[in-house]
Order: structure tokens, then C-alpha cells, then sequence
């Protein structure tokens, strides 16, 4: 797909297939919805008056309009004006995407991006235009015989004041970026767990080293991970047949110039994901129901994949480092009990009293690990606790940090992006439900609180850098008929990034 912008004062002039401008609700125009209006002599709000209530999510399509050059214009509802933030933008443009699919459209144009919106710049809404339109082009086709044919749309123009084509520019460019990394999250995730193992990521992960420049791989085998004494995460694999891996992908900037802008900085940010490709819960296995859904347990680490790939088509001035740490929790003779005590990598021992609390044991070794790198900062993200998705569903991902001002720019990534976080609380007065008279501590907190004592049995590990943990566990996929992966929180990672590269 190729984005551009559209400087035309006239709209009315524009030749397209297709052309979109929002309407809200009540008969308000957008300023754009005004210019066509005006152009096709009241044509639009006659229309509006009889037919078009400008729900979000609804469109209505108008042909031939005399006035106007665009062969059709789609009015694309956007709800109330007082509720329209970035949100409801995101809805409009893929709405509209969506139509231009569904009519086999090759070229459009979209005023969608010019309506203002409180606290966000231009560019910020060409990115979410670009992501929007990007994401509703993702289909999965992996493993169907007969999968939905791939998307005419070719080009993609955004509408937008000739004095600010540069940041416009800029925006698509991003949210391009973002679209790509989000969709090849969704597609390891969206994978079977047959096909999409840990050694399935590896494979991404040096595919991606091969088509950019600017990003290496590395990948540490089981006897590694031994030298290592990574034997937390070990304990875990070692229930499955499957092979676990240990993947870092580095992205430094292309150019030497970059590169020492980049070293000034502090140390590289790293992302740290888990990859539990398949988690069935090992011995305290899971019940069936929905079991399945659990190959979206890798789904931290995915997201990890598709912010590298992003990062690396948009070359910030900023060293990245991504690591996943990949392997399947299932039941065996070799797979751990509840009872059992493992040493981790950083020395504390762990008493294993449900062996489906696995994420925590596979990350906290990967988090002693990065702590070669000197980080600036270190973000895990992790599908780690069903309690976080009791605590706050499938809209916000939960954020622990105890760095104010991480915490404060990856909640204002969230909300620039839609990808939104929430944060939860993260204090020592939690600690002590992860006592064990055993071990240095329990690998659970009990009932209470389960997203954030988890969450606190993380902390003992990041003691060297600053942190922050993303639990995904109700964002990063949906269920039920729409079963499907989201390919959050790429955008609101790749945001951070490039926020923390100005
Ligand atoms: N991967 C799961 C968390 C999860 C469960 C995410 C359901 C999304 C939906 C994790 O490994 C897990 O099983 N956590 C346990 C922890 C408990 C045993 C303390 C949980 O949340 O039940
Ligand atoms: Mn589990
Ligand atoms: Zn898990």
C-alpha cells in the first residue's frame, strides 16, 4: 500500500474512486463535509437530513454528485461531536477502509485525518489513519484452503493543509510502520500452536535480521541457557518436547551519525516479551474449555517482533534491544510440580506451588539476563495473569512501574496511539503474599490481587534498571466469534520509542 497526502484546497476537485468526509451526529458537519456540501449546492445535508444519523461505525454512500470530481463520497459517521476523539477517528478510517475493500477499490483519498481533535497534532492522526487503514487490510491465510482475497487497495491519500504536508508525511510514515509490525504480531499470534513454536519465532526473528539492515539476531539454545543457569525458565520448558529458545534482536541506527547520537544516550531501551507459544498450565493443568486460546500466550512476545519491525523500517536515532523468551508449559514426567524449588538465574530460589503461573518463572530469568545490556530502560510485556483481566477487561492494558515518569510516557503513548494502558499499583505491602517458608519466594500471591503480585515477583529482578511491566492478558487477543489476535501494544511500544528518540 502507498501513502501519500492530498494538498488541494478545492476537496471538490480531488478525482478518486473514492472519497471519504465525516459527518456527526445531529446534521454537524466536518469542515471538509462543509467544502463538498457547499461544492454540490447543499447536496450532502439534504441527504443527511433524510437518511444519515452519523452513528460511528456506519457509512453512506453517495454517487456522482454534481460539483464534485470524486466519483463517489462516502460520509462516514462519527458520532457525536463532544465524544470525537482518536478512538472514534480510528473507527471512521477503518470504516472506511473497510468499504473500499469490500467494493474492491483501488485508490482513495480521506478527509477523515483533517477533523481536529483536542490535544492531538495532524500527525498523530496520520499515523492513526495510516495504522487504521493498515490494520483492517490484516487477514489471516496461513491455514485455510480457501482464504479471503487479498485487498485491491493500492493507494491511500490523506487530505491535509498544504503548510503541514512534511508532519503528514511524517504521521502516515509512522503509522504505516506500526500497521506492519501489529500485523506480523497478529499473524504468529493468530498461527496454531502446532506451527507457530518457539522455534517458529526464532526463524521470525532472523528473517526480519535478513530483511533489514540495521537489525542482528541471536539465538540461545537449550545448552546455552544451561551455561547460563537460566534454570527457572528451564524448569518450565523442560515439560515440553519442544525446544526452548532465547531470542535477542538488536536494532542500532543505520547511519554513524545516528549511531553516536544513539551512544550518547543512556543504554538501549529493551523490550523483554514472553513466548509461551502453548501454555496448557503443565501440571495444574488449565481446564479444557478455551484451552486453545492459550497459543495466544506468546502474544507478549510477538508484540516484541512487530515494535522491532516497526522500529526498524522508521530508524529512530535510539539502540533497541528486543528479547523473547520462548517454550511451551505442558504436563509430563519431566514437567515441574507443584512443590518444586528452582534457582533462577539472578540466585533467588523459587518455590513452584501451581505450575501455571509459568510466565513469571520464564521472565524473570530474561530480565537477569538484559541486565548485560545497561539498559535505560527495560518494558516486559507479558499476557501474565487472567486477574488482570478481571480488574480491568479488554481495554486497557495493565502498566507497573514504580518510575513515575516510565510510567507517565508509556501511559501517554497509550493514549496517542488508542492503544491504551491503566495503571495498576505496584508497592512493597504486596510482597509478603509471596512468602515461602521453602524458598527465597512462592511463584503465587493467592487470590487477591493476582495481577499485581505478580507483577511484585517480577520486581525482584529488575533491581539494576528502571521498569516496567505490561500485562496484555485482555488486550492482546479478542474471543469468541471475532477469535482473533489485536496486535497490541505494538503501536503504543513503537510510540514510546519514538518518543523517547526526540
Ligand atoms: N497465560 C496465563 C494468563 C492468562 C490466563 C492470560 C487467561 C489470559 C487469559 C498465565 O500463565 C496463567 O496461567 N496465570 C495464572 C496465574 C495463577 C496460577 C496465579 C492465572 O492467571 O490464572
Ligand atoms: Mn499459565
Ligand atoms: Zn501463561
Amino acid at each position: 500500500m502507498e501513502f501519500s497526502t492530498q494538498t488541494s484546497v478545492s476537496l471538490h476537485q480531488i478525482k478518486t474512486t473514492a472519497l471519504a468526509v465525516g459527518v456527526f451526529a445531529d446534521g454537524v458537519l466536518s469542515a471538509a463535509a462543509e467544502v463538498l456540501d457547499r461544492a454540490s449546492e447543499g447536496a450532502i445535508s439534504a441527504v443527511i437530513k433524510q437518511e444519515f444519523k452519523a452513528k460511528t461505525n456506519t457509512h453512506l454512500v453517495l454517487r456522482s454528485l454534481s460539483g464534485i470530481k470524486a466519483e463517489r463520497v462516502i460520509l462516514v459517521g462519527l458520532g457525536p461531536q463532544e465524544e470525537y476523539k482518536t478512538k472514534q477517528h480510528k473507527e471512521a478510517e477503518t470504516q472506511f477502509a473497510l468499504y473500499c475493500q469490500q467494493s474492491e477499490i483501488t485508490d482513495a483519498v480521506s478527509a477523515l485525518a483533517s477533523t481536529h481533535i483536542d490535544a492531538s497534532t495532524l500527525r498523530e492522526r496520520c499515523r492513526n489513519a495510516a495504522f487504521s487503514v493498515t490494520q483492517s487490510l490484516y487477514r489471516y491465510t496461513a491455514t485455510l484452503s480457501k482464504p479471503k482475497p487479498e485487498a485491491k487497495l493500492k493507494k491511500w491519500s490523506s487530505w491535509v493543509p498544504r503548510t503541514q504536508q512534511t508532519e503528514a508525511r511524517e504521521g502516515l510514515a509512522e503509522g504505516q510502520a506500526m500497521g506492519a509490525g501489529s500485523n506480523l504480531t497478529r499473524t504468529l499470534a493468530d498461527l496454531p500452536p502446532n506451527v507457530c513454536t518457539p522455534s517458529y519465532l526464532a526463524k521470525t526473528a532472523k528473517e526480519l535480521a535478513k530483511e533489514f539492515k540495521t537489525l542482528k539476531v541471536e539465538v540461545l539454545e537449550r545448552k546455552q541457557l544451561e551455561a547460563l543457569k537460566m534454570n527457572s525458565f528451564l524448569s518450565v520448558a523442560r515439560g515440553s518436547d519442544e525446544p526452548p529458545v532465547f531470542i535477542v534482536l538488536k536494532y542500532s541506527p543505520a547511519s554513524q551519525a545516528k549511531n553516536k547520537k544513539a551512544a550518547d544516550q543512556s543504554g538501549p531501551i529493551v523490550l523483554v516479551g514472553k513466548g509461551l507459544t502453548f501454555d496448557s498450565g503443565g501440571i495444574s493443568i488449565k481446564p479444557s474449555a478455551n484451552m486453545d486460546e492459550m497459543k495466544y500466550d506468546m502474544g507478549g512476545g510477538a508484540s516484541v517482533l512487530g515494535t522491532m519491525r516497526a522500529i526498524a523500517e522508521l530508524n529512530p536515532e535510539r539502540e533497541v534491544i528486543g528479547v523473547v523468551a520462548a517454550c511451551e508449559n505442558m504436563p509430563s514426567g519431566k514437567a515441574n510440580k507443584p512443590g518444586d524449588v528452582v534457582t533462577s538465574m539472578s540466585g533467588q530460589t523459587i518455590e513452584i506451588l501451581n505450575t501455571d503461573a509459568e510466565g513469571r518463572l520464564v521472565l524473570c530469568d530474561a530480565l537477569t539476563y538484559v541486565e548485560r545490556f545497561k539498559p535505560a530502560m527495560v518494558v516486559d510485556i507479558a499476557t501474565l495473569t487472567g486477574a488482570c483481566v478481571v480488574a480491568l477487561g479488554h481495554v486497557n492494558s495493565g502498566l507497573f512501574s514504580q518510575d513515575e515518569e516510565l510510567a507517565a510516557a508509556l501511559l501517554s503513548a497509550g493514549r496517542q496511539t488508542g492503544d491504551t494502558a491503566w495503571r495498576m499499583p505496584l508497592e512493597e505491602a504486596y510482597q509478603e503474599q509471596l512468602r515461602s517458608n521453602f524458598a527465597d519466594m512462592a511463584n503465587i500471591g493467592g487470590m487477591p490481587g493476582g495481577s499485581v503480585t505478580a507483577a511484585c515477583f517480577l520486581a525482584r529482578f529488575t533491581k539494576a534498571y528502571r521498569w516496567a511491566h505490561l500485562d496484555v492478558a485482555g488486550t492482546a487477543w479478542r474471543s469468541g466469534k471475532d477469535k482473533g489476535a489485536t496486535g497490541r501494544p505494538v503501536p503504543l511500544l513503537t510510540q514510546f520509542i519514538l518518543d523517547q528518540t526526540k
